[in-house]
């Protein structure tokens, strides 16, 4: 894609304002014309704490067990113990339960770590968690510990249902686990989101910042939230625009080229790598900054064809798809998938190895790999 600009901005808008057709304008003006209600009051502005509202001391003489050791259970495993935290962990044997050990960690069955924990941290894969918080975890909930996740699933769909007495709380990074160690390492934090789903304590709120500061996240800072906001927001961002959505829109781009007879090396570039590039800008910047560093050609062709390509029914599926979360719809089907073994995923990640823009994907990658 070229990045020089050539062209004057304004006129390049203007342009691209008479390119909207007018059916939709006019759709527009109707639908500020009418008066009816929303059908949901705005949120209201969240809180939003920082490391000054924080206090590590509510973990002093706490026993943390983090459940799990994969991409968030080993970097928040991690980030607690530097923070001078008592952490242990709970898992499986096997290869997570080989590497705690390997990271210097006491290193339990769930049960057992469990039973010695004050707080337990529940980082399994969410459809794992009602099966082992059941068999495993569940007898040591005894009033005065504390329940903690990462995502709200387990709750939200009644999946863990947990006793009177303990304290259930969230603190979720938002990033993978591997950003979350490294910025936690550079003295910094990956943002965070707080919950409280039950507050027997009345300390329930301090003890989930504590951990969030732990971890670093209030550096930069954490929101508060409720867990239904985070489950559903998160199920919807990821189905909607993050995996489901720029996955399916990449495919479509790289297939259209290569079955109108474009070199997929090409078609992979334009259509899967240089994401990266477009998305890091509007990470650091916003939008409007992405759209100055492109090329005004760029910029027209994002006003004139983006929709037509992503039109309102999109939009309209995309609330069908919220209403599939909120209802639990979904969260029935993934459970059901799961406890067959999740046939459908493995069929799924088989097919998706096979696809053209894998193959080339990994061929282009190799380019620039350092070595
Ligand atoms: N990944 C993210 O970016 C992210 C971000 C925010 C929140 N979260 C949340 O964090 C939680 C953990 O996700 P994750 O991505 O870190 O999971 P993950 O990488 O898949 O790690 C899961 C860990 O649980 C262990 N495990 C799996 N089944 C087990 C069982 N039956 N008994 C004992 N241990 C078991 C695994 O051990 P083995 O090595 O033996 O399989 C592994 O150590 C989830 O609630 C998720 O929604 C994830």
């Amino acid at each position: 894609m070229a990045t020089k600009k050539t062209v004057k901005k304004e006129t390049v808008k203007a342009a691209a304002k008479k390119a909207v057709p007018a059916t939709k304008t006019a759709t527009v003006a109707k639908a500020a014309a009418s008066k009816k209600p929303a059908k949901k009051a705005p949120a209201k502005a969240v809180k939003i704490f920082h490391d000054k509202d924080a206090d590590l001391s509510f973990l002093k003489d706490k026993t943390i067990a983090i459940m799990g050791f994969g991409a968030q259970g080993r970097a928040q495993a991690l980030c607690l113990r530097d923070s001078g935290c008592n952490v242990i962990i709970g898992v499986r044997k096997g290869k997570s339960f080989k590497a705690a050990k390997e990271a210097g960690f006491a290193v339990f069955s769930v049960a057992e770590a469990a039973k010695r924990a004050d707080i337990i941290h529940i980082l399994l894969p969410d459809e794992s968690h009602k099966s082992v918080y059941a068999d495993e975890i569940a007898k040591y909930v005894t009033p005065g510990k504390t329940l903690c996740c990462s995502h709200g699933f387990a709750y939200v769909f009644k999946n863990i249902v947990p006793p009177a007495g303990v304290d259930v709380i969230m603190v979720a990074p938002k990033g993978p686990g591997t950003e979350v160690r490294r910025v936690f390492e550079e003295g910094f934090g990956c943002p965070g989101l707080v919950a409280v789903w039950q507050d027997a304590s009345g300390k329930a709120l301090a003890t989930a910042l504590a951990i969030a500061k732990g971890e670093g996240l209030t550096r930069g800072g954490v929101l508060e939230c409720t867990m239904q906001q985070e489950t559903y927001e998160d199920l919807f961002g990821e189905q909607n625009v993050l995996c489901g959505g720029i996955v399916d829109l990449m495919k479509y781009g790289f297939e259209t080229l290569i079955e109108a007879g474009y070199p997929g090396e090409m078609a992979y570039f334009e259509c899967i790598h240089e994401a990266k590039l477009i998305v890091d800008i509007i990470y650091n910047k916003g939008i409007a900054a992405m759209n100055g560093v492109i090329s005004n050609t760029a910029e027209f062709g994002e006003y004139f064809n983006g929709p037509k390509i992503i039109t309102p029914d999109v939009k309209k599926r995309m609330k069908e798809s919220l209403k599939r979360i909120e209802s639990g719809e979904f969260a029935k089907i993934w459970m059901r998938e799961a406890s067959k073994g999740a046939p459908v995923l493995a069929k799924k990640r088989e097919q998706l190895a096979q696809h053209p823009a894998e193959i080339v994907g990994a061929k282009i990658r190799k380019l620039f790999e350092r070595k």
